[in-house]
């Protein structure tokens, strides 16, 4: 069995590594673990030619992107690993995950692999929205999150000077191949994908930020919970859905070629608007 470690910190046994490698010490199930350190590769920005959604599904930037879905592809399991920077998870995840219309061609071989996730902080409650990057991530990827969960250490090492943390890798290394996670026992959570983070919308509306499902917030006995509306049936929540919406970007084509002069006189008003700075480094 193979598991994939994505690590999203440029520090060399850093917390993320350790984390990442604690859990995988403490996975039952023999295995190998692979590792990917995010931000020493070489992941080019999209370029929203929206080419990888069309034929092989192929992205036309050459860089460490293939190299990464190929270790997706091969995994069984995922652990995801990355550091909290400025409240949200650090630039690495983001650039990866920016690629991520190039999975789409991938997600029947990528559907369901087992993942968990973990965001390491330097002061506790000043995590952001970095739980919120992880679980969206995973799902983004096409995984089947198990569990995530937010542990604090600013030095590198310091996240296992707490003995709590270690707990929390056995939690994760246990969920990753456990039972589904029973979200009715927790209905603070949005009961159709575990999220935990909200937009209030006005009065008792809200929407999971993970899955986007819209529903109410209620609170009875001083119990907050959350009841997804389940006429909606978002992208993120199956593989019949992800296919759906890669079958919808990829009719924007048509629509882009029926429409294309209109869109071309609304956006050539305001060619000449504004003084651009100049780049001094021109990106590779
Ligand atoms: C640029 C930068 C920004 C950071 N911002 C935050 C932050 O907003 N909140 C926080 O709790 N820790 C923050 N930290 C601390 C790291 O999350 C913490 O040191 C963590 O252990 C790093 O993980 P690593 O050892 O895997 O690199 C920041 C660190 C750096 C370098």
């Amino acid at each position: 069995m193979e598991i994939l470690g994505l690590v999203g910190s440029p520090r060399k046994l850093g917390n993320s590594e350790l984390m990442v490698k604690e859990i995988s010490r403490r996975i039952p199930d023999p295995h190998r673990l692979k590792l990917v350190r995010l931000p020493e590769m070489d992941i080019r920005p999209c370029r929203a030619c929206y080419t990888c959604l069309f034929d092989d599904h192929t992205c036309p930037q050459a860089d460490d992107f293939p190299t990464i879905l190929e270790a997706l592809l091969q995994a069984d399991g995922l652990i995801l690993a990355v550091p909290v920077y400025l409240l949200a998870a650090n630039a690495s995840l983001k650039q990866f995950l920016d690629r991520g219309l190039s999975l789409y061609g991938h997600f029947e071989k990528l559907w369901g692999k087992p993942a968990v996730a973990v965001a390491i902080a330097g002061i506790p409650g000043m995590e952001g929205y970095t739980k919120l990057c992880l679980d969206s991530a995973l799902r983004l990827m096409g995984a089947r999150p198990q569990a995530s969960e937010v542990v604090y250490g600013a030095l590198p090492g310091e996240v296992f000077m707490n003995q709590e943390n270690l707990t929390t890798a056995e939690k994760l290394a246990k969920a990753l191949f456990g039972p589904p996670p029973d979200w009715q026992s927790e209905p603070w959570r949005c009961q159709a994908c575990g999220g935990d983070t909200f937009r209030f919308l006005g009065s008792e509306q809200v929407r999971c930020m993970t899955c986007s499902s819209p529903g109410m917030v209620q609170i009875a006995d001083g119990l907050v919970s959350f009841a997804v509306d389940p006429s909606e049936d978002h992208f993120f929540l199956s593989l019949e859905g992800a296919l759906r919406h890669l079958r919808w970007l990829q009719g924007m084509k048509e629509r882009f070629l029926a429409k294309k002069g209109e869109l071309k006189a609304i956006c050539l008003d305001y060619l000449h608007e504004g003084e651009w700075l100049e780049p001094k480094h021109k990106r590779k």
